[in-house]
């Protein structure tokens, strides 16, 4: 039977600069669909733009643009990131694209059948920035402005007449629906954000517009648009030829395995989207994951606050591996995580270039010259050989299982630890003083080589472009990756020819240390 695997990110609001949790975002779900596809999965792996919606039109006008326009300038810089961060997403989704209105007209018209849609009027905060309502104990003033205490953006009244949903009605299935599906919602400490807030009573939820044009048109009625949110969640089953729920995408991936999405937007996630469905009467995706903020000093990075660490910039100083690997390394998952150039520095020289890059060179240079180019034949594994190789066997289903909590850390910090066992294993055994024991000799190059192999394997996910460049040395291709071989410990065939390597990182020079 194949397994199938359905992962998103959230589709960006388009900015002319993508920042760096734009890039966090997309680099960690890359990382799981990268990591299902060599363990067997069916992947499809989805992102886009969010395009409608009174900020894009705002932000049009402010460039005196039309919104389309705009739009596809902008949604091409987004297409571009994904090249650059080396993304394999089957497919890109723009939010105005037909296929996207369409479904979306097609489930407003299933909340209308199911008398989930009503007209009235609403009157309360909004803002344009978040495109969100707050309810008044959400906001404060600052300096006599009002903002979402959340957020911190700017508020505006808004009072207009607008379609509703019942968002009220769904409390009680929803609060049913966590308490029966306790991972639908990670990681726990989000969970139960999302839970009291629910508890607390919800109340309907506005989900049209008339005061703007840029959006989808409510089904017979060319006076108010859809609510951008309620657009732009669909785009996860718009991309999947939903309403046509025989569609061979739609039958295989839906429901989703997970959406990651940022913490700020987990109420959209959590709450309307499966009231949506519900509603709808669609299949619930199976996991919401919230990660956390990529700070810059103690604040959230973003555009409106111009505290920019600009993912491009990084990635044309440093290559794209250093980024994804620190990235994933440096920010403990589920957590905020301050970053800076100089530890993305530090994380080059010592990971990346000392550990990795050196474990690699320094094994091919020797294997060059005292193996014949070969990868050797004639070996005899010991304890202290077996001892390192099965680490990799006996972790085998707890490493995929870890991956199915989204426990990121354990598997980086696994890797971190094989690759220090590694080198300590090449220093202590001294194959360079086993010269009259070429079978001893053999067997600790054909460890440290399968060793190599093993860990490149776990790191194709992470830095998919240098483990390629690392396993050429085996000529192993993308597509001989399969991540249960790591358990095979003689899956290098002695006389495989061993090609050279260049350097797989270059160390970064330290101006002040
Ligand atoms: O919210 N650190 O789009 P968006 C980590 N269009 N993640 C961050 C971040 C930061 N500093 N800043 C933003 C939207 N993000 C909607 C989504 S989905 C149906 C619609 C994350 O461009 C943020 O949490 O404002 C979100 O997950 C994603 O980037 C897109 O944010
Ligand atoms: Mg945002």
């Amino acid at each position: 039977m194949s397994k199938n695997f359905y992962i998103t990110t959230p589709i960006y609001y388009p900015s002319a600069k993508p920042h760096m949790g734009h890039a966090y975002s997309s680099i960690i779900a890359d990382f799981f669909a990268r990591f299902k596809r060599i363990d067997g999965f069916n992947v499809h792996f989805l992102t886009g733009t969010d395009e409608h919606g009174l900020k894009i039109q705002r932000a049009a006008e402010k460039n005196n643009i039309d919104p389309l326009k705009f739009c596809d300038e902008i949604s091409q810089t987004f297409k571009n990131l994904s090249k650059k961060l080396n993304l394999t997403n089957t497919d890109f989704i723009r939010t105005t694209e037909k296929r996207h209105k369409d479904s979306v007209q097609f489930i407003w018209k299933e909340l209308e059948k199911n008398d989930d849609i009503y007209l009235s009027k609403y009157s309360g905060w909004y803002s344009v920035s978040d495109e969100a309502f707050y309810n008044e104990d959400e906001i404060e003033e600052d300096n006599g402005i009002k903002i979402a205490s959340v957020s911190k953006s700017p508020v505006e009244w808004m009072d207009e007449e607008s379609f509703f949903f019942r968002l009220s009605k769904w409390e009680k299935p929803l609060l049913e629906f966590y308490k029966n599906n306790p991972d639908f919602i990670q990681p726990e400490s989000r969970k139960n954000e999302v839970i009291s807030f629910v508890e607390n009573g919800l109340k309907d939820l506005s989900v049209s517009r008339k005061s703007f044009s840029w959006g989808i048109k409510v089904p017979n009625n060319d006076d108010h648009v859809i609510y951008v949110w309620l657009d732009a969640l669909t785009n996860y089953i718009s991309a999947l030829n939903y309403p046509n729920k025989n569609d061979e995408l739609f039958k295989r991936f839906w429901p989703a395995s997970i959406h990651l999405i940022g913490k700020d937007i987990l109420r959209f996630h959590a709450i309307y989207w499966p009231a949506f469905l519900l509603a709808a009467k669609i299949e619930l995706p199976k996991k919401v994951y919230g990660h956390g903020w990529i700070l810059s000093g103690d604040e959230k990075m973003s555009k409106s606050k111009g505290n920019i660490l600009d993912p491009i910039e990084i990635v044309d100083k440093y290559g794209i591996d250093p980024l994804r690997y620190y990235l994933v390394k440096e920010v403990s998952f589920g957590n905020d995580g301050n970053i800076s150039q100089k530890r993305l520095e530090d994380c080059i020289n010592s990971d990346l270039a000392n550990n990795y890059g050196n474990l690699c060179q320094r094994t091919v240079s020797f294997v060059l010259k005292n193996c014949d180019k070969k990868v050797p034949e004639t070996i005899n594994f010991k304890d202290e050989d077996m001892k390192i190789l099965n680490k990799f066997s006996i972790n085998i289903e707890n490493i995929r299982s870890q991956i199915d909590k989204q426990n990121i850390n354990y598997y980086i910090n696994f890797i971190v630890d094989s690759l220090f066992d590694a080198n300590k294993y090449f220093n202590d055994q001294e194959p360079w003083k086993k010269k009259d024991d070429q079978t001893r000799l053999n067997t600790i190059i054909y460890t440290t080589l399968e060793i190599i192999r093993k860990i490149s394997f776990m790191l194709y996910p992470i830095i998919p472009e240098t483990s390629l460049k690392a396993l050429n040395i085996f000529n192993i291709k993308e597509d001989d990756i399969i991540f249960s071989t790591i358990s095979n410990h003689e899956y290098l065939k002695p006389g495989l020819e061993i090609k050279s390597i260049n350097i797989l990182f270059k160390k970064i020079e330290k101006e002040n240390d």
